[in-house]
């Protein structure tokens, strides 16, 4: 095993910033101190003058290699986790999603077998796409045998991976007495079906319908029943991909009562608005991924809502899909065109760019949302999300001062089309580490297939 030391760089985490050397020793973090000498071990001395050290960022919500609409979203677990290290993002949290009457053990067996050829770390949120006579066991199984502490329900997509309402009070009294936390994708399901049949009897099929057929208040509607049957169960929630000002309004209605929710929001959230679907020549379907891009107006108070501790966690859903090949599949319904879009590889660099640099999150909520409350969160905590003693050696050192252009000309993700194409940034990663191995070096990248290791989580806040 590798030894490694970092001198001189600012470690920063969510509350704390020193100058500070850390010495990395068997895939762990052991000495964290000033001055640090070299030790005979170190293999490696890696000067991080004038940059940051954060913890590696974890992203809790990312579908590779997922069936999804008659297709395969385009990265696997290998190229989907190296485009993340290539970014920062040391560890991810997938979600096994089972087919609608597939057994939820048979869809893990499933997600195990793809995930063998993950780079990076990971870990699995369980969706309940339905409910039967085994499903509590089964979820008990989850919790107690698997360490997957965290169910995913879908209030959207009906017919497919959706849940009612019956079904969704289930998941949550039985997670409930799991002590896990369910997780929601907020979106009234029947209305959105509603809404496309009638654009698509109005002849209305271009990638801009898409946006119409599910706007926000659909989003706010759903949240408050996901939050009230919540309530009701007496289960933690964590809103997953929140959108809109009116889903922001909900959860704060709900904590400001004492509730516990938490939210989740994404950088297309943050910085793009629904001008994206205006593309001409079928670009628009790029951005076709549910909720939708919203108009202008709904990203500020998401920017407020993470700076005040409304929203908690910012991943990425990256869950890319070819423009050729894959959306073309829509070029006549935009009912059929694959939902969802990459971002892994770019969630660090346009927070710092776009939140830090512009001062709508500082420093350490930039750490704390991207990399140490979701370990918390999903009870991976310190082992994950925290430079400290005895946590996992996954590292970013952070340069601060690089400056780029984001593009599907040079990403990592393995999909045409960058939604953030041609956005320019500073700061990015010039070393990560994963598990004690330099596995990133100023755009050199020597990942490692099947490295990666399934992450046992905790259960319980
Ligand atoms: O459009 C999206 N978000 N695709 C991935 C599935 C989901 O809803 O998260
Ligand atoms: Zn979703
Ligand atoms: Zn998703």
């Amino acid at each position: 095993m590798s030894s490694i030391l970092i001198k001189n760089g600012e470690v920063i985490t969510a509350t704390d910033r020193f100058f500070s050397d850390v010495h990395i020793e068997d895939g762990k973090i052991v000495n964290i101190g000033k001055n640090l000498e070299k030790p005979k071990s170190a293999t490696q001395v890696i000067d991080a003058k004038g940059h940051y050290i954060f913890p590696g960022a974890i992203d809790a919500h990312v579908h590779m290699e997922l069936p999804f609409m008659g297709e395969v979203s385009a990265d696997d677990f290998e190229t989907g986790t190296a485009a993340g290290v290539a970014g920062g993002t040391t560890s991810i949290i997938d979600f096994v999603i089972p087919a609608r009457n597939q057994m939820l053990l048979d869809g893990l067996k499933m997600w195990k077998e793809k995930a063998k050829k993950s780079v990076a770390d990971y870990a699995f949120h369980m969706a309940v796409t339905w409910f039967g006579d085994k499903t509590a066991k089964e979820m008990e199984h989850c919790v107690r045998e698997e360490g997957i502490t965290s169910f995913k329900t879908f209030m959207a997509y009906r017919g497919a991976i959706g849940v009612d309402d019956t079904e969704m009070i289930k998941v949550m009294e039985t997670a409930k007495n799991l002590n896990a936390l369910v997780t929601a994708h907020c979106e009234n399901g029947e209305m959105v079906v509603a809404l496309q049949e009638k654009l698509f009897r109005e002849g209305k099929l271009e990638p801009k319908y898409h946006a119409q057929s599910r706007p926000a208040p659909l989003e706010g509607e759903a949240t408050a029943r996901a939050i009230m049957l919540a309530r009701m169960t007496g289960v933690p929630l964590y809103i997953v991909h929140v959108t809109a000002k009116e889903a922001v309004d909900a959860i704060n209605e709900a904590r400001l009562r004492g509730q516990v929710v938490f939210g989740e929001t994404c950088p297309q959230y943050l910085l793009l608005d629904d001008s994206v679907y205006e593309k001409a020549n079928f670009e628009g379907a790029a951005y076709v991924m549910s909720p939708p891009i919203r108009p202008l107006g709904h990203q500020e108070p998401l920017w407020a809502a993470l700076k005040s501790g409304i929203i908690h966690t910012v991943a990425t859903d990256h869950c890319p899909f070819n423009q050729h090949g894959q959306k073309t599949l829509g070029a006549k319904d935009f009912r059929k065109i694959p939902n969802g879009a990459a971002g892994i590889q770019n969630r660090l660099t346009l927070m710092y760019t776009y939140g830090v640099l512009t001062g709508k999150i500082d420093l350490h909520q930039f750490v704390e949302v991207n990399c140490t409350r979701p370990a918390k969160l999903f009870g991976m905590y310190p082992r994950k999300g925290a430079v400290m003693v005895g946590a996992d050696a996954d590292i970013v050192v952070w340069d601060p001062t690089k400056e780029g252009v984001i593009s599907a000309k040079t990403h990592l993700h393995k999909c045409d089309r960058n939604i953030f194409e041609g956005y320019k940034t500073k700061g990015a990663p010039a070393w990560v580490i994963v598990n004690g191995r330099v596995q990133y070096d100023h755009g050199n990248l020597k990942v490692e297939r099947g490295a990666g290791r399934f992450i046992s989580r905790a259960a319980g806040l």
